[in-house]
């Protein structure tokens, strides 16, 4: 892989990108991708798939903004922070193939999603599909309903292992003419599993049923098409795979429902209408700094390409199993012959404690990867990103064979 120049950016000025750019190939181009990124300490960071840390031109973005908006707040944020807001839905709409005017900025994936779960009008016996995988705050905005409305959250119940075919057919099977809404999560946070989703919404296109996609992980960190998906609500946060700083978050919703939908929280102009609705402005005030930082974080990650993140995060994900995998006990809940594989996995090791091994590699080796149980699973998801070498996940494996070694002794 030869990675391009980079010329610095248009918003963190002050701060080139020039740490990657050069005509190297292979492990010699992430070493300078690592070190456009603010080092990691103490711990050796594998728990990329909660947040991410931005890139170092992206964090200087982000305080050279914040500067100015504490000169004069209410000009400088409002008036000329904000004007460059447009310009940056039309990148992100080229990132993922959608209208500029199809999107909304927002904090994270949960107020996007909480957009979607609470603003679909619904009535009593309505029924919403959801998995037992979907994010919990998630499933817990739909018991939410039901209790509060009498909808009916359904869970469609399938392995996280099974084949997309059989996926497919579990949601088939637990459609009926009283089904409104699938929620679908894109990829799982808990073992890095991605589903069929554009089968899932033609399934559900054919039933007149809405979509909702949780694509919280999946956004940047692979090629993703909200055309091709062909849902009606796609929701991701960008401080995750993107490399925007930490509070940003975005909303594609379909023309056709924008105007049938609720927004989360009373808009200020009255009658309201278009994502504008949805957006930023209408969930009180919001961190423009914060938003600075979108535009350096496209085009660090634009300059890289999200083919090339996506197959460096699988490589990454197939070197460290391949170090660990030879361990007495050691089980994979991913699938891991896939081109859907990206950076997010889970393992477990027969008869010692996930939980005490979380604790110990991170007390005995600072290594920080992170415990996760759900349904009768538990084990320790391992989240590498694009500032990770293959010499980080060697310490890992080095690390975790020493505490198997020791553990029980
Ligand atoms: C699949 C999925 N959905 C939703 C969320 C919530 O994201 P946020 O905390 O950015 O709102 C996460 C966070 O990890 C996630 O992995």
């Amino acid at each position: 892989m030869i990675l391009p120049a980079i010329e610095p950016p248009g918003t963190g000025q002050g701060m080139p990108l020039a740490p990657i750019a050069g005509a190297h190939t292979g492990e010699v181009a992430w070493h300078r991708i690592r070190a456009a990124y603010p080092q990691q300490q103490p711990l050796l960071n594998l728990n990329n798939a909660a947040v991410s840390p931005p890139p170092l031109v992206v964090q200087q973005a982000v305080i050279d903004a914040y500067l100015l908006t504490s000169q004069n707040p209410d000009v400088n944020m409002w008036s000329k922070l904000d004007a460059a807001l447009p310009d940056i839905k039309k990148q992100l709409a080229g990132l993922i193939d959608c209208a500029p005017h199809e999107i909304a900025l927002n904090r994270n994936s949960s107020e996007g999603l909480s957009t979607a779960i609470f603003g679909i009008p619904l009535t009593s016996g309505d029924q919403v599909l959801l998995s037992p995988w979907d994010y919990p705050s998630m499933r817990a905005g739909w018991l939410q309903r039901q209790q509060r409305e009498g909808i009916e959250a359904v869970t469609c119940r399938f392995d996280w292992m099974a084949s997309d075919d059989d996926v497919i057919a579990a949601f088939e099977a637990a459609i009926t003419p009283r089904t409104r809404v699938m929620q679908l999560t894109h990829m799982f946070h808990w073992n890095g599993r991605v589903l069929p989703i554009k089968q899932l919404c033609a399934l559900a296109r054919a039933h007149e049923i809405i979509t909702v996609v949780d694509g919280a992980q999946t956004f940047a960190q692979m090629p993703v098409s909200f055309r091709e998906l062909g849902c009606d609500f796609f929701v991701t946060s960008l401080h995750k795979w993107l490399g925007a700083p930490v509070g940003n978050g975005m909303l594609i919703v379909k023309e056709s429902q924008t105007e049938r939908t609720w927004p989360l929280l009373a808009p200020f102009e009255q009658p309201s209408s278009g994502i504008d609705k949805f957006d930023h402005w209408n969930l009180g005030t919001y961190n423009s700094a914060l938003q600075a930082g979108i535009a350096p974080a496209i085009r660090f990650h634009s300059e890289i390409g999200v083919r090339n993140i996506h197959a460096r995060l699988q490589e990454l994900t197939r070197y460290w199993v391949g170090l660990a995998r030879d361990i007495p006990g050691f089980r994979l809940h991913t699938p891991l012959d896939t081109d859907d594989l990206g950076a997010v996995s889970l393992f477990s090791i027969d008869y010692v404690d996930s939980k005490a091994l979380e604790r110990e590699l991170r007390e005995k080796h600072l290594v920080h990867v992170k415990y996760r149980r759900v349904e009768h699973v538990e084990g320790l998801r391992v989240s590498p990103h694009i500032y990770m070498l293959k010499t980080d996940l060697d310490t890992f494996a080095v690390a975790l064979r020493d505490v198997i070694e020791h553990a029980g002794r």
